[in-house]
């Protein structure tokens, strides 16, 4: 059998057109969605009385055929059917003969390759969702066992405020909030069917694109034909939020690299997470977020790539938009692979309590409450600083800390100074202190961790709407 489409040429296509312009190497991705769309399709063809109910039959009998030996690895694609649409047609017309041809009646490849797309990528959004969920959980766990471990807040990445570790661990919650309620939202614009617009402008035939989005449990069809198949907004739309998450994936995984080194040592990720060095037989290290750190930016290629692709495209179906799969396939894999190792690899990892400890104590991040301090003497916010800041001179070339002062070195900077300060600098009273709603107090990261487990039970009833 030639090509599907050969009647109107005269001569074989160059094979290097064949190579140049085929999808199959990456689109066979989309085998089950294509077959799915097509059974839906035919059972509406059948319906509303195009294609006997008889042929119907056989058709689909014919294609869950193709689909088991997909399944079973027992179907060689060619690249000269271009893609997966027509490699599976010409499957299904080798499996049942002629009658197979009439599948494609009323619809377009066009038509055809958006619903596989849509189809495709509610599924990962639903997935991804639920794997940015376990992430939540696992860090919610090592926020619930550090509800008292202190460290030194950073700006500048220089010690700033003492802050609760589980603070810290519930800012991610947050974040990664924020990009499962994107993905929720997207799912949205996603669950929209396309087929039924043809080429670019409808079909003749008497179809019921209502019914096929039924079958298919999509929640709307396109209201515009042309808009139906020019549509990739949904893709670029994803490949956004992918490339938000994995900016925030990478800025936690900065936070290990960094928290795991000597200096700070801070944590310890599990060995079953971490990789050595093929020459210092001492180096135990953090590869998974380095990698993933790395990987965001193959994630932000891919958006910029399909915003150009897309970019002063004529409407309706232009090859160009072939180009739209690879990049979400990457995308879906880095990030998939990413969260798989990061729930785990975050409920593993073990916290140095004590190192922690160390640091709070040896820094100056509470000379913001002994400025407090004296401005609740009286003394103004601006005069207060420059006490402190004097006497946090002092102790560095004392080689002190402010909890090392005798009440006599307080005194020489204030006469305001009394026993009370010496509470007041503990880094229990410093972090109790912030006693805000989102502050980092205890009873509020308590609060915190209560609204943490509220949105999870929240995504989880998502989750078991949308599977
Ligand atoms: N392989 C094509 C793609 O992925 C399918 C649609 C082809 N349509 C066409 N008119 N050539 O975009």
């Amino acid at each position: 059998m030639g090509k599907l489409w050969g009647g109107r040429f005269t001569k074989q296509t160059n094979h290097l057109v064949d190579e140049y312009t085929a999808s199959i190497g990456f689109d066979q991705a989309l085998a089950e969605e294509d077959i799915q769309g097509s059974l839906a399709h035919v059972t509406m063809l059948g319906k509303c009385g195009i294609v006997p109910q008889e042929d119907v039959e056989t058709i689909k009998a014919g294609l869950q055929t193709v689909l088991d030996k997909i399944r079973r690895g027992e179907i060689e694609f060619s690249v000269a059917d271009e893609d997966i649409h027509m490699n599976v047609e010409k499957n299904l017309i080798a499996e049942i003969g002629p009658v197979g041809g009439k599948l494609h009646t009323g619809r377009s490849r066009n038509d055809q390759v958006a619903t596989d797309m849509h189809l495709y990528l509610r599924k990962r959004v639903v997935e991804l969702a639920g794997m940015l969920h376990e992430l939540q959980k696992s860090l919610i766990g090592q926020a619930r066992d550090n509800l008292d471990t202190i460290i030194p807040g950073y700006t500048h990445l220089q010690r700033a405020q003492p802050i609760l570790f589980a603070h810290h661990l519930m800012a991610y919650v947050s974040m990664f909030q924020r990009d499962i309620e994107r993905l929720m939202d997207s799912y949205k614009r996603i669950n929209v069917l396309p087929l039924g617009a043809g080429a670019l402008a409808g079909t003749t035939f008497p179809i019921d694109r209502h019914f096929v989005a039924e079958q298919l449990q999509f929640d709307r069809v396109y209201e515009n034909s042309l808009d139906a198949v020019s549509d990739r907004d949904f893709i670029v739309e994803f490949l956004s939020h992918a490339s938000i998450i994995m900016m925030h994936l990478s800025r936690l995984s900065e936070e290990l690299v960094l928290w795991s080194s000597t200096e700070f040592n801070f944590i310890e990720l599990d060995d079953a997470f971490c990789t050595g060095s093929s020459i210092m037989p001492q180096k135990k290290n953090p590869d998974v977020p380095e990698l993933v750190r790395g990987k965001t930016g193959r994630v932000y290629g891919n958006l910029m790539g399909l915003l150009t692709v897309l970019k002063s495209l004529p409407l309706a179906y232009n090859k160009d938009m072939q180009e739209d799969k690879e990049g979400m396939f990457d995308t879906v894999a880095t990030l998939e692979g990413a969260l798989q190792l990061f729930a785990p690899m975050i409920a593993t990892m073990k916290v140095n309590k004590s190192r922690m400890r160390e640091a709070v104590n040896q820094d100056f991040s509470n000379a913001t409450d002994i400025a407090d301090f004296l401005v609740g003497k009286g003394l103004p916010f601006r005069q207060a600083h420059e006490v402190i800041g004097k006497t946090v001179l002092y102790c560095i070339q004392q080689g002190k800390y402010l909890l090392d002062l005798t009440m006599e070195e307080f005194q020489q900077f204030s006469p305001l100074f009394d026993d009370t300060i010496y509470e007041v600098l503990r880094p229990e009273t410093v972090v109790n202190a912030r006693n805000v709603y989102g502050g980092t107090a205890m009873d509020q990261v308590a609060e915190a961790i209560k609204r943490g487990e509220v949105l999870l039970s929240m995504t989880e009833q998502w989750l078991a709407e949308h599977v």
